[in-house]
């Protein structure tokens, strides 16, 4: 994949589009989460819950699930979207280990939003407080940390081909973020439009 051939617009679109198992992750975690806190409602030393009653079991795996499913059609279905908005040509997207790769994206994005939830419990922040920066980038980047570690040179090959894909994550990630909330809220599923 070289993504210095295509415009800005197209990189923006491309990135989106290999970070959408990440992005829809924590979509399918609110419809599918609300069962079997993971924290089994222990308290942490501090007196507060250890994660609390937004992260739970049916979320992690609904969530996780969904967000393969969104990978797997993007997969098998998608390269003529894809092909036809940025340009691009049967790209591999997703590099050799792909379902693995799509995985760790779905998955790795719950994980940091479970990660921030601890932060936040220890910080006194009660279950849905707000916490900008935090929520808005905690998924990406556990994400990306999860394939860096599984496989650097797939994350290498896209990431820092030019200034686009960073400055896209950078900028997109949080309009995204907060756009797909307050359609959730809207559409009632979600409690808080963050
Ligand atoms: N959810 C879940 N399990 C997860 C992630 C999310 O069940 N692992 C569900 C919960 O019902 C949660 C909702 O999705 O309330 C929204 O997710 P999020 O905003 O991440 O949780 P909050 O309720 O805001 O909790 P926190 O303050 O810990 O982020
Ligand atoms: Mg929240």
């Amino acid at each position: 994949m070289d993504l210095t051939e295509h415009s800005f617009l197209q990189v923006f679109f491309i990135v989106l589009w290999i970070m959408m198992p990440a992005y829809l992750s924590n979509t399918f975690a609110v419809i599918t989460g609300g069962k079997f806190p993971i924290d089994q409602g222990k308290i942490h030393s501090d007196g507060n819950r250890i994660l609390g009653d937004g992260k739970t079991w049916s979320g992690l795996i609904g969530g996780t699930s969904g967000g393969m499913l969104i990978g797997y059609l993007q997969l098998n279905y998608g390269n003529a979207i894809i092909d036809g908005i940025a340009g691009t040509n049967n790209y591999n997207f997703w590099g050799e280990n792909e379902l693995i790769i799509i995985f760790l994206l779905a998955f790795g994005a719950l994980l940091g939003d479970m990660t921030a939830s601890f932060f936040k419990r220890r910080t006194k922040l009660n279950r849905g407080d707000k916490s900008p920066v935090l929520d808005m980038f905690d998924f990406i980047g556990m994400a990306l940390f999860l394939t860096l570690l599984f496989d650097y040179e797939w994350l290498k090959s896209w990431i820092l081909d030019g200034y686009a894909p960073l400055f896209t994550l950078l900028i997109a990630t949080p309009f995204l973020h907060r756009g797909v909330n307050i359609i959730g809220y809207k559409l009632g599923i979600k409690n808080e439009p963050w």
